[in-house]
């Protein structure tokens, strides 16, 4: 799974025209899924340029109701309707600027769920954290609390995101992702058996280029990556998703 991550960018003009160009661009490419997550204002124009083709659309977040006054909120029936396939729940910028938390994450993968849209849960520690060698603790944590009470993790997709790697240019080493997905994976089977743990998708999101991708896929329990800067360019994330399908 590759998942390009748009943030807080782009026009619905200029996001037609990327998600244009990266169906054009991956035309032919098989074995994986494809999802870009556009601002909400250019969801339901990407998800009808996109539809028919092998690209999936998602949200960045989705709310824990299903209506009501929750003024700036959307709802996951709602995104739904906009042609969501998928919806981020927990990315560290929420975390950080948003005051989102465990609970609230946990809260939101539950409606999304409910409402059938597949979260992609985002987790990952602080630099601060890494140093004080706390990272299974605080992955441990956000895991175990995001995903309370969740009975099957088949509509889940995890994306370890250290919250240092994002945006800074320095992903972390194909060993140090490595590392936290085993222990993410070990986790996860401890509570729904080592079958659903083994078929669970588990993204590495983080400074992500078409130069070090290789390398990450490489590693056996690195299932996909989530991009931000290289997926608002059609010829970095192409790249990214022919360098993983070998096209
Ligand atoms: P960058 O790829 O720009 O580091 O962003 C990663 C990310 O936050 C994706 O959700």
């Amino acid at each position: 799974m590759l998942a390009g991550n748009w943030k807080m960018h782009l026009t619905i003009g200029e996001s037609i025209a990327l998600a244009r160009a990266v169906v054009e661009g991956t035309t032919g490419v098989t074995g994986g899924d494809v999802i870009v997550a556009p601002v909400f204002t250019a969801l339901a124009s990407v998800a009808g340029v996109l539809e028919g083709s092998q690209v999936a659309v998602a949200a960045q977040n989705v709310f824990y109701e299903d209506k009501g006054a929750y003024t700036g909120e959307v709802a996951p029936a709602m995104l739904r309707d906009a042609g969501c396939t998928y919806t981020l729940i927990g990315h560290s910028e929420r975390r950080k600027y948003f005051h989102e938390t465990d609970g609230t994450v946990n809260a939101r993968i539950k409606k999304a769920l409910s409402a059938g849209l597949k979260p992609i849960v985002c987790v990952g520690e602080t630099e601060e954290e890494r140093e004080k060698g706390v990272t299974e603790f605080v992955i441990g944590q956000q895991v175990k609390v995001g995903l309370y009470g969740i009975d099957s993790l088949e509509h889940v997709t995890v994306a370890y995101e250290p919250v240092w790697a994002i945006g800074t240019g320095k992903n972390a080493t194909p060993a140090q992702a490595q590392e936290v997905h085993v222990f993410i994976r070990r986790l996860l089977g401890g509570v729904y058996g080592g079958a659903a743990a083994d078929s669970v998708r588990l993204l590495y999101g983080g400074s992500v280029t078409s130069e070090n991708i290789g390398r990450l896929i490489g590693m056996e329990d690195i299932d996909g990556a989530l991009i931000g800067g290289a997926s608002l360019k059609s010829e970095s994330f192409i790249g990214i998703i022919k360098t993983v399908s070998g096209g």
